[in-house]
């Protein structure tokens, strides 16, 4: 019997490849380049399955012009590249790569807070440009973050990794969700408590964006929000791009309304606003939230027990729309 065939979109680890070479015929994208919409539903015509990254993206379009495509599995934990709705209505399964990730995201969201509060970056451009002549009792003071209020928006498994590690810090936590932990839960958050949206912007001396990147969410953070923080505040945004009004935030930096933002993931990655780069209370990263060796080669062999499992028993671990199972 045939093997199924399944097509990877960018360069991924060569020990990835050879798991999936010994289940499926693999067909790989020949560059590490994006695929325009067109080529990659090419690539993906005669396809069962396709192992993808978030920077393709799976458009109702692309999917319609699949009809043999039965798995979807997406090499991230967030998935707003892929229309679940066509690929529900389709018959394909879509997964993702949950809990793998979480630890190392927490630390690299605590990484930004506490560059950002502790002015690492900009601190450093500054020597290297010269300017440091002498020790002075006002040079480039900070914000304190021990013994802060922290407020985490969107509280899943990340947002609660990060609570964790605010007991070190001596923190009180704050936390808006759609729905309320259990109270086991909020207790390992460092006994964080659920507040309104408003609340925790006007009382969090840091607030930190963990949540996924929909309709709903979209510009959450905003020139309203912005304005209802403490002229002290932080901000880190390690969710997705979208979630924050990038515009509106780089007048409040500019105008001091906040004290300063750890920015992981743009408007238009890997375009972004270039009013960014006038800012020094603001630190910039290349989406890397995620980015730890081991934690990156996880999400990997995450992504193929999915598809390995999708196309041949049907049943994915890390299914997203459980309603498809088992198409043909
Ligand atoms: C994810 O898993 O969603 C990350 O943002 C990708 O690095």
């Amino acid at each position: 019997m045939s093997k199924p065939r399944i097509f990877i979109t960018r360069s991924i680890f060569p020990e990835v490849i050879e798991r999936l070479r010994g289940h499926f015929e693999v067909e790989c994208n020949p560059s590490d380049e994006v695929m325009a919409p067109q080529e990659l539903a090419a690539a993906l015509r005669d396809k069962q399955g396709v192992y993808c990254t978030p920077t393709e993206r799976m458009s109702a379009e692309i999917i319609a012009a699949c009809p043999d495509l039965k798995a979807i599995c997406n090499m991230a934990v967030g998935h707003n590249n892929i229309d679940l709705d066509a690929a529900t209505r389709a018959g394909i399964m879509v997964t993702n790569t949950p809990d793998v990730l979480n630890e190392t995201t927490a630390d690299f969201a605590w990484a930004l807070l506490l560059a950002t509060a502790r002015r690492v970056t900009e601190s450093e451009h500054w020597l290297r440009a010269g300017k440091w002549d002498k020790w002075r009792i006002d040079t480039l003071l900070g914000v304190d973050v021990h013994g802060s209020t922290l407020g985490i928006i969107g509280m899943g498994r990340i947002g609660q990794a990060i609570a964790r590690r605010s007991m070190g810090f001596d923190m009180q936590v704050i936390y808006h969700n759609r729905s309320r932990l259990s109270p086991e839960l909020e207790a390992k958050a460092n006994q964080a408590r659920l507040v309104g949206k408003e609340e925790l912007l006007r009382s969090a001396d840091h607030v930190i964006l963990t949540l996924p990147y929909t309709a709903e969410s979209h510009h959450t953070i905003g020139a309203a929000e912005l304005a209802l923080m403490k002229p002290t505040a932080t901000l880190v945004n390690i969710a997705r791009g979208g979630i924050v009004d990038d515009a509106a935030l780089i007048d409040a930096l500019h105008a001091g309304r906040i004290a300063g933002a750890g920015i992981d993931v743009f408007e238009n990655e890997p375009r972004f606003h270039p009013g960014f780069l006038g800012l020094s209370n603001v630190v910039l990263t290349p989406h890397l939230g995620s980015a730890s060796a081991p934690t990156r080669k996880a999400m990997a062999n995450c992504a193929a027990d999915n598809l390995i499992a999708a196309l041949t028993a049907g049943t994915p671990p890390n299914i997203l729309n459980p309603q498809v199972q088992k198409k043909g």
